[in-house]
């Protein structure tokens, strides 16, 4: 992966004010300190987006969406925040190395290229005859082959020896290559070379080929490298080749993806077998805005888009399904070939024609109850849809389907949509949660934003917070201690590309940063936060303990305990008075 330091970072965010950048795509008017724009992140018409100079940031006070010049291109150009330093850094001539220097994973990489190329050779041995016929007889030509890297591994000649030559066996055991008896971990398999995000080969899906006995596939164990959660089989190529706004395709297997890609559709992953996980919907959304899930055709791949739906959606990603009448997505092409699978990736469905078509399923549309359940079951599905227009066409066309009156299904729509208070928006762009907080999620929040805004609320936080319990929030409170210290001030510009390149809380300084609380505060408010984001600590302290000596048998444990829990009471009394 390209590289750029954290201090080149900064000096190209310094040199290029956010004004500059925003007004190579929006035109900005002056208004006090401020410029103002049309937010090109959703539909604006009343100039919702400001630009300030003072803290170069940009921010859409309709749609929340908020961040430094590379958050700004990184949105407009759909392309990744890493992508989008490497563009101004090649723009401003820097250098931008072509690996991170000191990746110790380095030798595995190397260990791993070379077993693919030992495995690639036994297939095209005479060895690997059997091998390339199943392989000619799925239809994967020598260019599939290739481009996949697919291999073999063979009893008779196995990689253990060979890679001994020059490494040693731990690592090799390390990296799931090797078992402890120094013998190959897949014997007889097509061998099919799995990457992390950045393209390095970090393992193997293996398939058997020649017999039906034991496990379809193995895969590499979960490794130092190889997490199957945090990785989606085939992305760096997808990634690389992926146009502005276009779409990832979410398949469930190696051989879906493969087949996809020989009639020209690149930009798809696989899971490899598992449930989607929060990591890969994360790496997914870095990527796009649009996801489509095509899924096997048979019942399971149901039930797995089902429930990968609001994993997305939950990420704000735009989701889209696409069913089909065969077995998989390799079948598919296989038997109906490549205008008919164009077509369908193509003309996907939307979520909510997905949903009112699978609650049909089990339902007689003949009966009248069924029919009753149906609709009110499509109805709190468009609750949740967020396009105005949508909802009105799915109404108009379920009350002339079914015969009913458009006003009592709109009766019925409006009930559930006022009990489901829903925040509306666009799909692509961050949505503000309607937060419904205690005192003390508020004061955790109310801190976590003077903290960003000034060095001393840092200084005072550091030494009076006892403890945040929200991991999130804690994780910030954290990364704002520790960047201030590093860097003697905090410039929240900066501090953006670091929240973004190197942690995971840059959605939950957004929400901060998007509260827009008045900008002058006093000494007295601080101390006030601080003290409840205490009290709530002690609070839950006490209740611990009390939970403790609920089970707690022994007597003179059951006294300490109560000393402890009369001991944090006291202090809490004590800040009370003061
Ligand atoms: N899988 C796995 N282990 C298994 C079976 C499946 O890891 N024993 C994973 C593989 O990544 C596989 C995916 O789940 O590609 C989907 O499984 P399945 O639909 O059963 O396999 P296909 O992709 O259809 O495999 P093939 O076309 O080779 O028969
Ligand atoms: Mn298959």
């Amino acid at each position: 992966m390209a590289y750029v330091d954290e201090g080149t970072i900064n000096a190209i965010r310094r040199k290029h004010p956010i004004k500059e950048i925003v007004e190579r795509y929006v035109s900005l008017t002056k208004k006090g300190e401020d410029y103002w724009g049309l937010c090109p992140f959703h539909a604006d018409n009343n100039a919702s987006m400001s630009v300030s100079v003072k803290l170069d940031m940009f921010q859409c006070f309709a749609c929340h969406k908020a961040g430094n010049i590379f958050n700004f291109i990184a949105d407009m150009e759909n392309i990744s925040y890493g992508d989008a330093i490497r563009l101004l850094a090649k723009e401003d001539g820097y250098e931008v190395y072509s690996v991170k220097k000191n990746d110790s994973n380095l030798e595995y990489y190397e260990i791993f290229k070379l077993a693919n190329k030992f495995y690639q050779n036994n297939l095209n041995s005479s060895l690997g005859k059997n091998a390339i016929k199943y392989l000619e007889d799925r239809e994967i030509n020598r260019d599939i082959i290739s481009k996949f890297e697919l291999g073999l591994s063979i009893s008779r000649q196995p990689v253990t020896p060979f890679l001994l030559n020059k490494y040693d066996i731990n690592k090799l055991i390390d990296i799931g290559i090797s078992n402890t008896d120094s013998n190959d971990v897949f014997v007889d398999r097509i061998m099919i070379p799995i990457h992390d995000l950045h393209g390095n080969p970090i393992g193997y899906g293996a398939r058997i080929y020649q017999t039906k006995d034991g496990s379809k596939y193995i895969n590499t164990k979960a490794t130092k490298l190889f997490d199957k959660g945090r990785i989606l089989y085939n992305y760096h190529r997808a990634h690389e080749l992926l146009k502005k706004d276009e779409a990832i395709i979410i398949m469930e297997g190696y051989f879906d993806v493969i087949r996809a890609s020989t009639v020209g559709v690149n930009n798809c992953v696989a899971p490899m077998g598992t449930a989607l996980t929060k990591e890969q919907v994360s790496i997914l959304k870095r990527a796009t805005n649009t996801v489509i899930l095509c899924f096997d055709g048979d019942e399971a791949g149901k039930n797995a888009t089902i429930r990968a739906i609001p994993l997305l959606e939950e990420a704000k990603l735009n989701v889209k399904v696409v069913r089909l009448e065969e077995k998989d997505p390799d079948e598919f092409i296989i038997k109906r070939g490549k205008d008919e699978f164009i077509k369908k990736i193509s003309n996907p469905l939307s979520v909510i024609d997905f949903k009112m078509s699978i609650l049909k399923d089990d339902k007689d549309l003949n009966d009248a109850k069924d029919i009753s359940e149906y609709l009110d079951q499509i109805i709190r599905e468009l609750v949740k849809e967020t396009d105005e227009f949508v909802v009105e066409v799915n109404l108009k066309k379920l009350a002339s389907r079914f015969d009913i009156e458009y006003d009592l299904l709109k009766k019925r729509y409006n009930k559930y949509k006022s009990a489901n208070k829903v925040r509306s928006g666009n799909n692509n762009i961050v949505v503000k949660k309607e937060k419904v907080l205690d005192k003390y999620g508020q004061a955790t929040d109310n801190l976590l934003y003077y903290m960003i805004k000034s060095g001393s609320v840092i200084e005072k936080a550091e030494k009076d917070v006892v403890m945040i319990l929200d991991d999130k929030k804690r994780m910030l409170f954290n990364e704002i201690i520790y960047y201030y210290h590093k860097y003697g001030e905090l410039i929240i510009a900066d501090f953006i590309s670091y929240l973004v390149t190197s942690t995971e809380v840059f959605d939950t300084f957004n929400e901060i940063i998007n509260m827009n609380l008045k900008d002058d505060y006093t000494d007295r408010e601080i101390s006030d936060y601080i003290s409840v984001v205490n009290e709530y600590v002690r609070e839950d302290k006490i209740k611990k303990l009390e939970m403790e000596l609920k089970f707690e048998p022994d007597p003179m444990k059951q006294a300490s305990i109560c000393m402890e829990i009369t001991k944090i009471r006291g202090v809490k009394n004590n800040d009370r008075r003061n």
